[in-house]
């Protein structure tokens, strides 16, 4: 049976395009094997790479002058490859919102001047700095943003105002709702959350601000070389990335992001709703920067908020357990999340309550 999984990353996929891709395990196409199987220089591969570039470009609306590529590392890797590529006057300006923007930043010092543009943490990153307060330095390369922050439960609802190129870890929130992308220089994101299996991560990025990478960048993390090898500059993760393709697939049968979009948008409003007008469940995030994505709440106490994932594992609603800094719960309704999911989540809160208030 398959179970409700709000997990933050590896997380649930669309039923059709698993059911898909366990159709296609042992013949793919005809080819009489498996995706996982072939040389990713032959043609069925190749397709499958072209078909998810330009399928994510149709998606994202992404204009001509910007790459996409597909490489490994995870978001974690892009924390480096973005000084390395990025940095030419040695400087640029980070906003901390969370853990992982942190992380950014901590990496970024390894290569540049990096400076704290602005920062939540004084309030355990509960709300997104008022942008229109965010002042940055003279000469910088770039400001890096996460726009989605996973543990916290946070989103941009506006972008901060600078003429510096713009970079955005969108790891938990990419095609969950539209974006402009020519608002930003760089677009990175680790796909194992809204796009695909582990071991693909998606960068967009400008053509201007290829080639001007740093030396002792390596050559793996070199977006020039990455973008004239169209990705395939060594063995790529052909698997994530053939499901990235159904994926996208999948998310244009719907309508596209818009249509993913209001549905993300109804899933989580029935949540927080039902959150707010509750006395004993609580979501300590400033409203207008809740995520659409990630929605952490609490029981009254820490012996309730253990009860409350045990039981709810025990009725196939899994993964709910909150991160290690935030504690309680959280419940990642991320684009492959079924309306239903959140209903049965939201029956079983109610459940919960009635039995232990
Ligand atoms: C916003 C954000 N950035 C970065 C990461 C790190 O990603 P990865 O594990 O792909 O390196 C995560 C992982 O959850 C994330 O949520």
């Amino acid at each position: 049976m398959r179970v409700y999984n709000f997990a933050a990353g590896p997380s649930t996929l669309p039923l059709p395009v698993l059911e898909q891709a366990q159709r296609e395990l042992l013949d793919y196409n005809g080819t009489g094997m498996s995706i996982t199987e072939m040389s990713h220089r032959g043609k069925p591969f190749m397709a499958v790479n072209q078909e998810a570039n330009s399928l994510l470009r149709e998606l994202m609306n992404i204009p001509d002058d910007y790459s996409v590529l597909f490489v490994q590392g995870g978001a974690t890797q892009q924390f480096a490859a973005v000084p390395l590529n990025l940095l030419k006057n040695g400087k640029a300006d980070y906003i901390l919102t969370g853990n992982f923007a942190a992380k950014a930043y901590e990496e970024g010092t390894k290569y540049g001047d990096m400076s704290i543009a602005a920062s939540s943490k004084e309030d355990n990153y509960t709300y997104i700095p008022d942008m229109k307060k965010v002042t940055f330095r003279e000469g910088i390369d770039y400001v890096h943003t996460t726009y989605n922050n996973t543990i916290f439960g946070t989103r941009y609802t506006e972008l901060p105002k600078t003429d510096a190129v713009l970079v955005s870890d969108m790891s938990s929130c990419i095609l969950s709702e539209v974006v402009n992308v020519k608002d930003f220089g760089l677009i990175y994101a680790g796909a194992q959350k809204n796009i695909a299996p582990a071991g693909l991560t998606i960068v967009i990025v400008r053509k201007d601000l290829l080639g001007n990478a740093s030396p002792m960048c390596p050559v793996m993390l070199n977006y020039a070389v990455q973008d004239k090898n169209d990705s395939l500059y060594n063995t790529p993760p052909c698997f994530p990335i053939y499901m990235a393709m159904l994926v996208f697939k999948w998310i244009k049968s719907l309508g596209g992001v818009p249509a993913i979009q209001k549905i993300n948008e109804e899933k989580a409003k029935l949540l927080y709703d039902f959150i707010d007008n509750s006395s004993f469940y609580t979501n300590n995030v400033n409203k207008k920067d809740r995520s659409l994505m990630n929605v952490p709440f609490v029981a009254p106490t820490e012996e309730l908020n253990a009860k409350f994932v045990a039981e709810a594992t025990a009725n196939g609603l899994v993964s709910l357990k909150g991160h290690r800094l935030v504690g309680g719960m959280r419940a990642s309704i991320y684009n492959a999340m079924p309306i239903e999911g959140v209903k049965a989540l939201i029956d079983f809160m109610k459940k919960f309550e009635t039995e232990n208030r």
